[in-house]
């Protein structure tokens, strides 16, 4: 993936976004650089990371910093030290998910606008990095269903403050085959060109174009 760009990933659950992210991630340690890994949400990063890394994974590991947050505080934090982590040698930058927490806080009946508010700044930041550091981020988040008239239509939580920091959004949909999800891009500034979904299979060995 090119540099400079904020890339936001959402679906629902099960429709491979960690897949995709930490395939990303290998794929850059495959390049020779490295990955700052924000596992938010407590996924088995290694055991996954193994096979997706396969015979290289002992290569491949120490190429990927992996912070573990386990509050929306730690999170920011988190990204609050990118700053400081984001070498030259750092290519990639993956939040996954950046919402969980953010919807922990919000279950327990904190302020919304607050949450809102840091939620924005942590994008902000992201944001900053990737344009001063020529680093590609990643954020991944989960979606919340909203019904409309024709059936249900799929929205990721806090939507319009991902999307205004996004420039791309990928978006991961399941299909009636549950192993086979259908994946969209679309760029920022692109509206005229209809983005074309492409089928990807998910695998042990990762996510594979059909
Ligand atoms: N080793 C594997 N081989 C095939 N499919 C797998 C493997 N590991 C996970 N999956 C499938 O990948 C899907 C979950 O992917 P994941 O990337 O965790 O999704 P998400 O992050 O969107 O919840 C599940 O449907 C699961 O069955
Ligand atoms: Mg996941």
């Amino acid at each position: 993936m090119k540099g400079r760009k904020l890339v936001l990933v959402y679906g629902e659950a099960e429709t491979g976004k960690t897949t995709l992210v930490i395939q990303s991630a290998v794929n850059c340690a495959r390049a020779g650089f490295k990955t700052i890994f924000v596992d938010a949400d407590n996924t088995f990063f290694s055991r996954r990371m193994r096979q997706l890394a396969n015979d290289d994974f002992e290569a491949l590991a120490p190429q990927i910093i992996l912070m573990k947050p386990d509050s929306f505080e730690q999170q920011a934090q988190a990204i609050n030290s990118l700053d400081d982590y984001v070498s030259s040698r750092v290519k990639l930058v993956v939040i996954d998910t950046i919402t969980s927490r953010y919807r922990e806080e919000l279950g327990k009946g904190r302020d919304a606008f607050k949450l809102n508010r840091e939620l924005n700044r942590q994008l902000g930041y992201l944001a900053q990095i990737v344009n001063t550091k020529k680093v590609a981020c990643i954020v991944v988040s989960q979606v919340r269903s909203v019904l409309l008239g024709d059936g249900a239509s799929i929205q990721p939580v806090a939507v319009r403050v991902l999307k205004f920091w996004a420039d791309t959004v990928i978006s991961m949909r399941p299909t009636p085959k549950t192993e086979v999800v259908r994946l969209t891009v679309s760029e920022k500034g692109d509206k005229e060109r209809a983005p074309k979904p492409i089928l990807l299979k998910i695998e042990e060995m990762g996510l594979r174009e059909i």
